[in-house]
């Protein structure tokens, strides 16, 4: 047993203001609305700010959130594909900008990020650390090509963060994980520096499927628990026919699942901690019950952690 469990105190996300909706699109590209909604169930998406203000803005209120101050902060974990600069890592500018005094690091594992930030940041606290804030943050359409509509109505802007915080090892609440990667699929989906993000969108589609179904499988045995204990399912939110097709498999209904992918598209690091700010805000989730988060991506990552909820 580890020394210290873990459990979620705070969270928070932010969006930038611009809406760009399917008929926008519609207006420049060759494309429309029933397309884009059949095919992903993006309605509309947010453009705009950058990693660290999107960041920033999330963090905020999930200090706020946990009633915390930023000197109760013992680290920070930035999740992002979407760095500002190559060096130095962008979790050092919104450490500034927190006025935390933390250490702080930036994790890159595309749209499984922020669930890879979760399970180090479980780690860190499981050895000692008494709070780590986890932040996913991306600006995806800065690395997206806005003239091509295979990735152009897919891929958008936004932030979310949790706080963990030590706690007892028997009131642990993160309490079973999978973290993986298929290195040898990087051509079906990447970004080179300086360019943008090249997809090869059917078999990243069947690519997903398969590691969430698989990776959820392995995280609720790990955690003891099955399909008919899950409350409340976090996906990553780039497709809705992913999710649809991954919880089919996995005995999951779509009512328990958190989609906010219908106005935020895919904002990676984002995606899985703005779903799970908006389910919890909708009452999706009670104290005690089990929430299970799961992400793929790039990599081709995937990550999934069953985490039992409570404030
Ligand atoms: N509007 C209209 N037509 C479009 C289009 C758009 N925005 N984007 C692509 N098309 C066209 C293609 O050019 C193709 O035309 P063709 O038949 O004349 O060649 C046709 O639609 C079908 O394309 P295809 O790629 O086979 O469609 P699809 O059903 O696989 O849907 C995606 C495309 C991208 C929506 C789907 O593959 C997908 O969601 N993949 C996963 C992507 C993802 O989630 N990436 C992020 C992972 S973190």
């Amino acid at each position: 047993m580890n020394m210290y469990g873990s459990k979620v105190v705070g969270w928070g996300a932010a969006l930038p203001d611009e809406v760009v909706t399917n008929k926008d699109f519609e207006a420049r590209l060759e494309t429309n609305d029933a397309w884009i909604t059949e095919r992903t169930g993006i309605k509309e998406r947010r453009m705009g700010g950058t990693t660290s203000s999107l960041a920033v803005e999330a963090a905020q209120k999930a200090l706020a959130n946990a009633g915390l101050q930023p000197s109760d902060i013992g680290l920070l974990v930035l999740s992002t594909t979407t760095p500002e600069q190559t060096v130095p890592a962008t979790s050092g500018t919104i450490q500034a900008q927190l006025g935390l005094t933390c250490g702080a690091f930036d994790i890159n594992a595309a749209c499984a990020g922020f669930v890879y930030g979760l399970v180090v940041g479980h780690s860190m606290i499981a050895t000692g650390t008494e709070r780590v804030l986890v932040i996913g943050s991306d600006t995806l359409s800065k690395i997206t090509d806005q003239q091509d509509r295979s990735t152009a109505v897919l891929f958008a802007d936004g932030a979310g963060a949790v706080i963990l915080e030590r706690t007892a090892p028997e009131d642990n609440a993160v309490l079973g994980w999978d973290l993986g990667v298929d290195g040898s699929l990087v051509p079906i989906l990447y970004c080179d520096h300086g360019g943008y993000l090249k997809m090869e969108g059917r078999e990243v589609f069947k690519r997903a499927v398969l590691a969430m179904v698989s990776s959820a499988k392995t995280a609720m045995e790990r955690a003891g628990v099955t399909a008919d204990d899950i409350a409340l399912v976090v996906p990553h939110q780039a497709n809705i026919r992913i999710i649809e097709a991954a919880n089919n498999r996995l005995g999951l209904s779509m009512e328990k699942t958190a989609i906010v992918l219908d106005t935020t598209g895919n904002t990676s690091s984002g995606s899985v901690p703005l779903a799970l700010s908006a389910a919890v805000e909708k009452g999706m989730v009670n104290p005690g019950e089990y929430i299970l988060f799961s992400g793929f991506g790039a990599g081709m990552t995937w990550a999934s952690a069953v985490v039992r909820w409570g404030k």
